[in-house]
């Protein structure tokens, strides 16, 4: 039986509930395909899923959700598809706003925000500022993400630290490299979800997930239920994580 935890962000320790949770949607495509219809209406059928998800992880006490919403190899798809898509974003973040308000629920994106339309990126910054004192759940998502690109960033910045004589090589440890990632500040994701079928990680927080309980399903993500995210749930209550150590 799934221990209920009653903390928040602000109180991360828990054995049994991860504190922060992670998820590949996959599966979009496919789901559209199967029941005759066009790749969009499996994103928009995703969003319910994801709702679901924010639901449970706020019911449960998970305190950080990340959700990988568009990598930066997304941009490989037609155009049709990837204009529907930012469409969507925008869409969600102006119709969801006040639920994520009343809620308590803080926004946060990550990725590279240039490549983005800019009617999207006002909405996305706008929503940050709106929900930044929110605090019963923090809502990651990643766009136009990419964990390759994110490590290449940390290294550019960081020779330029040792360029300008600012720090020298021997002071880049994993803290200095976590404090600069897109993910600052934040505690690396306990269970990684991957809907979808596919057993890989697919350029996502490579840095982050070093230690992460990874669970996959072969379920699309619209017909990923609350049930299968209890199984995850409770399957990563059972694992024993030892962090290359000794329990
Ligand atoms: C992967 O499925 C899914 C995406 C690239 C988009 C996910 C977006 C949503 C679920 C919309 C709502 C999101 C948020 C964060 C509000 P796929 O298209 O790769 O599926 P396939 O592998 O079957 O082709």
């Amino acid at each position: 039986m799934l221990k209920h935890r009653k903390d928040n962000i602000n109180n991360k320790i828990s054995k049994v509930i991860p504190n922060h949770l992670a998820i590949i949607m996959d599966g979009n495509g496919r789901w559209a395909e199967e029941n005759n219809l066009p790749r969009y209406a499996g994103h928009k059928a995703g969003v319910k899923t994801v709702r679901m998800v924010i639901t449970e992880s706020i019911r449960v006490g998970i305190g950080i959700l990340t959700l990988y919403a568009f990598s930066t190899e997304n941009w490989k798809r037609p155009k049709q598809e990837i204009s529907s898509l930012m469409g969507l974003f925008e869409e969600i973040i102006e119709k969801e706003k006040e639920e994520l308000l009343e809620n308590k629920i803080r926004i946060r994106f990550m990725g590279h925000r240039e490549e983005l339309p800019l009617s999207l990126r006002l909405a996305m910054e706008n929503i940050e500022e709106e929900t930044k004192l929110n605090n019963l759940l923090l809502l990651n998502i990643a766009l136009n993400y990419g964990g390759r690109s994110e490590l290449c960033h940390v290294f550019r910045l960081l020779s330029e630290e040792i360029v300008q004589g600012h720090i020298e090589p021997s002071q880049i440890t994993q803290e200095l490299i976590n404090k600069n990632l897109l993910t600052s500040g934040l505690p690396d994701p306990d269970l990684l979800i991957r809907t979808g079928g596919e057993l890989r990680i697919s350029n996502f927080l490579l840095w982050q997930i070093a230690y992460t309980e990874l669970w996959f399903t072969k379920t699309f993500w619209p017909d990923f239920s609350k049930k299968q995210l209890w199984k995850a749930l409770t399957d990563y209550e059972k694992r024993v994580r030892k962090f290359g150590g000794k329990v």
